[in-house]
């Protein structure tokens, strides 16, 4: 049976998702729902949510996963399964519906969870701030134009300005590690 989860899941695959990308998607998410006013409950909903939207690229296989270069439109529509598989794994491993549906919709421009949206609109900006092997970081009002041509709702906008627009110290979680977030 465990070898059978382990043909299956293609744990590797979790290693390409960055310590820092996954925190500051996390304290994005949290910030923006802070300036929502959400619970303390809520907030924590949706750090799980945040932390684990990815989860479901453990099912893809990591040839296409990983492959270098550009993915046809077959290997497109599979890695694009990486947000539904995220929420069957979620849903059956218990938890709950806001959990799953944040790994379902964050990719979902026209989601109507509330919590997928700002969890979305976290991870666009998180990837956007964040310096690559193959790009600069964008600032504050680069990434914002980026979240609007992908449809992120005004008030999720508006959060984010108050929180980071016009100040200098603009990444959360300065300091972290840049390893893999599981090694
Ligand atoms: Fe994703
Ligand atoms: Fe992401």
């Amino acid at each position: 049976m465990k070898d059978k989860v382990k043909e299956v899941l293609h744990y590797d695959n979790l290693k390409t998702i960055k310590y820092t990308h996954l925190a500051t998607t996390i304290a994005y998410a949290k910030a923006i729902g802070e300036e929502l006013g959400y619970t303390q409950e809520q907030l924590h909903v949706m750090e799980v949510g945040a932390a684990l939207h990815d989860i479901g690229k453990s099912l893809i296989p990591s040839e296409i996963l990983n492959k270098k270069g550009r993915l046809d439109d077959e290997e497109r529509r599979i890695v694009n399964l990486h947000s539904v598989l995220g929420y069957e794994i979620l849903k059956s491993a218990g938890f709950g519906v806001n959990v799953a549906e944040i790994a379902r919709d964050h990719h979902n421009p026209s989601s109507r969870n509330p919590m997928a949206q700002i969890v979305r609109a976290a991870d666009i900006y998180s990837a956007m701030r964040e310096e690559r092997s193959y790009k600069k970081a964008k600032s504050h009002e680069e990434a914002m134009e980026v979240l609007r041509s992908a449809r992120v709702p005004q008030k999720i906008l508006n959060a984010l300005d108050k929180k980071y627009g016009k100040k200098t110290v603009t990444n959360p979680i300065q300091g972290f590690s840049t390893q893999a977030a599981i090694a």
